[in-house]
C-alpha cells in the first residue's frame, strides 16, 4: 500500500518506518490541511496525528485523489468528520489504547515537579544559587487527591498515588469496580471532589458535558491553594478563569500538558516567532504553572505501540479485512 503520513515528527520516524516497512511510506512533517492534502496524491492511505485537519473539504479532496483509508495515529478522533468519511467510503481506524502508564506517569511527574518546585530549584542551582527559600513543598503522603475520570489512565494514576499513601476520591458516572478492589478509593460527586481535594487531576474525555468543567464556580468550591493537573484535553478547563484563580491564590499551582488552543502552538518550534497567544503568554509568567506540550504519551513504548497498531490497521485493509479499530460515522 502507498501511505502518506502527515505531521510525522522526527521522534516517530524510526517507529513508523520499522512498523510499515512492507509498505511504500512517505513521511511529511507538515500538517494535513486543504493546502497540503494534494501531497497525498497517488496514495491509498493517509496516516494522521491529532493536529491534522480531517474536515469535510479535506476528506472530499482525498476521495477525489483516490485515497481510501485514513489511519489515525491517536486514540482521539474529534479532528475527523466521521460521517463525511463514511459517506465518501473512506475507512477510518484509530489506535484505541497505547500506553495509559505513559500518561499516568507524566501526570504524577507534573504533580511532583510542581509540589517540590523542581524547575525553579534546577534553574537556581545552575545560577549557583543554593538557597532553599521559596522551595518549600508538602508531603504527598496523607493528602487527598481527586481523580476525575477513573478509566485506564485515571485508574493508573490512582494506583500510583495509592502507593504514595494518598487518600483517593473519584468522580466518574461509571464506577470502576476493578480499581475499587485494588485501591481504597471513594466515589463522590464533583462538588465534593472539588471541596475535599488537595490535588485535582483530570482523566476524562472532552464532551459537551465536560467542557469547561473547571470554571469559576467549580474553582470556588475548591480548597484554597489546590493543585490542578490537566493531561486530558485543554477545553476541560476554562483557562482564563484558571488564570484569575492563580492570581488570587485560590489555585495554588497548575500543571498542564494540554491546552484548548494548542493546535497552532504545540508540537512545533516557535522559538523564532512572536507569541500571539496572550493566554499562554500570561500562563508562562507564573512560577507555579508547569506547561508541557502534549508530551504525556511520549515514551518509547507508546510510540512503538502507536506505530504497530497503525500498521496493523493498514495491514487489515491491505488484506481486504476490516480492522477491529475502525470508527463508524457519527
Ligand atoms: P477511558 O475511556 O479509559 O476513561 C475515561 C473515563 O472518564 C471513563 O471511566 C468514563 O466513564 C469517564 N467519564 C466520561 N465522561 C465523564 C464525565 N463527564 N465526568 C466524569 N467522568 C467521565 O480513557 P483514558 O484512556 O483513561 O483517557 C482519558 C483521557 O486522557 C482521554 O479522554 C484523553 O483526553 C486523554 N489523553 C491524553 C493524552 C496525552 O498525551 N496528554 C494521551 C491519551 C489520552
Amino acid at each position: 500500500m502507498k501511505i502518506t503520513a502527515f505531521s510525522a515528527h522526527k521522534f516517530e520516524h524510526s517507529y513508523l518506518q520499522e512498523a510499515l516497512s512492507g509498505h511504500v511510506l512517505k513521511l511529511l512533517e507538515m500538517r494535513l490541511t486543504m493546502d497540503t492534502v494534494g501531497l497525498a496524491a497517488g496514495s491509498d492511505a493517509v496516516a494522521v496525528f491529532v493536529t491534522d485537519n480531517c474536515s469535510r473539504p479535506v476528506l472530499e479532496k482525498m476521495k477525489e485523489m483516490g485515497v481510501r483509508f485514513l489511519a489515525l495515529r491517536s486514540a482521539g478522533f474529534n479532528h475527523v468528520d466521521l460521517s463525511v468519511a463514511e459517506k465518501l467510503g473512506i475507512k477510518v481506524a484509530r489506535v484505541p489504547e497505547y500506553s495509559p502508564a505513559a500518561i499516568a506517569e507524566h501526570t504524577v511527574a507534573l504533580m511532583l515537579a510542581l509540589n517540590r518546585k523542581l524547575v525553579k530549584a534546577h534553574n537556581r542551582v545552575r545560577d549557583l544559587n543554593f538557597s532553599l527559600d521559596g522551595l518549600v513543598g508538602f508531603d504527598m503522603e496523607g493528602k487527598t487527591i481527586g481523580i476525575a475520570g477513573t478509566g485506564k489512565i485515571g485508574g493508573k494514576v490512582a494506583k500510583t498515588l495509592s502507593g504514595f499513601g494518598c487518600s483517593l476520591l473519584a468522580y466518574d458516572p461509571y464506577i470502576n469496580e476493578g480499581l475499587k478492589e485494588e485501591v481504597a478509593i471513594t466515589y463522590v460527586d464533583f462538588k465534593t471532589l472539588c471541596n475535599k481535594s488537595d490535588i485535582i487531576t483530570l482523566h476524562l474525555p472532552l464532551s459537551p458535558e465536560s467542557k469547561y468543567m473547571i470554571n469559576v464556580s467549580s474553582i470556588d468550591h475548591m480548597k484554597k491553594g489546590v493543585m490542578l493537573i490537566n493531561t486530558s484535553r485543554g477545553a476541560l478547563v476554562n483557562t482564563k478563569e484558571v488564570i484569575e484563580a492563580l492570581k488570587t491564590g485560590q489555585i495554588g499551582s497548575f500543571g498542564m500538558d494540554v491546552y484548548e488552543e494548542e493546535e497552532d502552538l504545540f508540537f512545533e518550534d516557535h522559538s523564532e516567532d512572536i507569541l500571539q497567544d496572550d493566554v499562554i503568554a500570561r500562563l508562562l509568567t507564573f512560577q507555579n504553572v508547569l506547561i508541557t506540550s502534549h508530551q504525556a504519551f511520549l515514551t518509547k513504548e507508546a510510540l512503538a505501540k502507536i506505530a504497530n497498531i497503525t500498521a496493523y490497521n493498514l495491514n487489515c485493509w491491505t488484506n481486504n479485512e476490516p480492522s477491529p479499530n475502525e470508527l463508524k460515522g457519527g
